[in-house]
């Protein structure tokens, strides 16, 4: 048998609409064994789509899926798929059970065996130390409702990582994990696939991570396979990004309503023992393990009671109240956790864009002002919408993050606190996104910037605030002496 005829799955000529949107327009995507494969294009090229159909969640229109067996043996697809799991770009963890019980029930799945507590706490706590044994003895119990999104991440890949599976797709799995959590994450999946001949299909838009781990890639853009296993190491990043379609230059973005230069004001954050004046116009860095940034975050905007940190500015109280008294009194909040707590999933792309500006405002309907303001931010931020009036479930990952990112460009803040804005965002696009928050920053706003992505802090930040693991803070870095070294240090997080 001819080596590249031995691949564990081959989808060829793959087909799929929504409706008049067509996303997949034959699209061909193979995976060796032992590989790790990363699954490249921009937002809303189809590469969750194409996860879903391979995994069976969704039906595809036209084409062909084949899975093999280590003989090379076409093997039925229901049999093939029992050897595939995944990691969904959004999590997908019962939130009223335990995560020992969230790891272990799909394995008890076909309802034949008998569910042997004991056994089942054994198996979730190997499969959590897979990646963290000291996250394994503090969380087996806690109910997953009660996790933060990075936690719940973690016991999402644990599971994936423990299910035996010999196909395991990662859809931005990276997204919520530190840099260190990544690195280990990294050396599991190298030993698995050198070890167990494990297959990866990773998809992340941080091109580093790309690199580290992968050794072919796959590029779809359109709906269309435009690279097909090609080793990542005859690309450069300027070839990737433009095989996706996206120019890397960026563009200017004249559509939004520049804030009016207001005077601006200093803002004074205070914690025992550290006191910090931010000058209009700042983009402060916030790095580090969760913990420290969660709690500086949520004290800042009013989301949780926060005793550790007050701020100081006119007219404002030592601690907000809530989000909502933030935002009238000129503190703007975009939320890392997009699914529970940003995108609304219930209302229309255009109520999701502009719901901050209507609670600024005070207002309530989508006149026609409105509606061309909506146009022109989604515009700005390269959002293909068939309609305003779909819902921000029929958008990708990244095309739902650009919507939470519209609710506050161009609204005059004094603060604008982000954590992770770029999540999911494509290569193209996130060069845009720092170019308009610069923007906002040279008319005064001060910015907060919660990243997990080093590179980013770098590239955008002019001091930034390093947390160690413990959520203590580690120190402050000026622009000029940042440095991936650095950060790690200060953060405890060294690779
Ligand atoms: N349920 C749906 N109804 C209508 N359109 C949909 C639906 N799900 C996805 N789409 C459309 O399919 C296209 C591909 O989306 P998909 O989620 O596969 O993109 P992606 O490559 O994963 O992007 P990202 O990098 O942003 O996650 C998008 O244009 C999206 O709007
Ligand atoms: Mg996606």
């Amino acid at each position: 048998m001819p080596a590249q005829d031995n691949f564990l799955i081959k989808v060829e000529g793959l087909v799929k609409s929504y409706g008049a949107t067509s996303v997949l327009k034959g699209v061909g995507f193979s995976v060796a064994r032992g590989e790790v494969h990363a699954l490249l294009g921009g937002n809303g090229a189809g590469k969750s789509t194409m996860i879903r159909i391979i995994t069976g969640a969704v039906h595809h229109d036209g084409g062909s899926i084949s899975f093999r067996d280590a003989d090379g043996q076409v093997r039925s697809e229901a049999e093939g798929r029992k050897g595939v799991t995944v990691v969904h770009q959004e999590l997908a963890l019962l939130p009223h059970l335990t995560v020992a019980e969230n790891i272990v029930l799909p394995r008890y799945a076909s309802g034949m065996s008998l569910f042997d507590r004991k056994r089942a706490f054994d198996q979730a706590f190997d499969a959590l130390s897979i990646i963290d044994s000291d996250f394994a003895r503090q969380s087996l119990h806690r109910l997953v409702g009660s996790l933060s999104l990075h936690e719940g991440q973690m016991v999402e890949i644990a599971r994936a990582l423990s299910s035996g599976a010999e196909l395991i797709l990662l859809d931005e799995p990276t997204a919520n994990l530190t840099a260190a959590e990544t690195e280990r994450l990294f050396t599991v999946l190298r030993r698995l696939t050198r070890e167990n001949g494990l297959s990866v299909v990773f998809v992340s838009h941080r091109m580093k991570e790309i690199r580290q781990i992968a050794n072919v890639c796959t590029i779809i853009r359109d709906g269309r396979t435009v690279v097909d296993r090609q080793p990542i190491e005859t690309l450069s990043d300027a070839d990737i990004v433009e095989k996706m379609g996206q120019l890397s230059a960026s563009l200017p973005v004249e559509t939004v309503a520049k804030p009016r230069k207001r005077d601006g004001e200093s803002l004074t954050i205070r914690e025992e023992g550290l006191e910090m004046t931010l000058s209009p116009g700042t983009i402060l860095g916030v790095a580090g393990a969760p913990a420290g940034p969660h709690t500086l975050i949520a004290a800042l905007v009013g989301a949780a009671r926060a005793k550790r940190w007050t701020v100081s500015m006119t007219g404002w109280p030592e601690r907000f109240s809530s989000p909502r008294q933030a935002a009238h009194l000129g503190a703007g909040f975009i939320t890392g956790d997009r699914w529970n707590k940003g995108v609304l999933h219930s209302l229309p792309i255009i109520d999701n864009v502009l719901a901050s500006r209507r609670v600024v405002r005070g207002t309530r309907f989508a006149g026609t002002a409105e509606r061309i303001e909506c146009f022109d931010l989604l515009q700005a931020l390269k959002v293909k919408a068939a309609s305003l009036w779909d819902l921000p479930n029929t958008l990708s990952g990244g095309t739902q993050q650009k919507l939470l990112l519209a609710r506050w460009l161009g609204v005059p803040s004094r603060l604008l606190v982000l954590e992770e804005p770029t999540r999911g965002v494509d290569i193209g696009t996130k060069k845009e996104i720092y170019q308009l928050i610069r923007d906002m920053a040279a008319s005064g706003t001060i910015i907060l910037w919660w990243s997990t992505e080093n590179a980013e802090l770098m590239e955008i930040c002019d001091r930034v605030l390093a947390f160690d693991t413990e959520g203590r803070c580690a120190g402050i870095i000026d622009h000029d002496e940042l440095s991936e070294d650095r950060l790690a240090e200060l953060t405890g997080m060294a690779a």
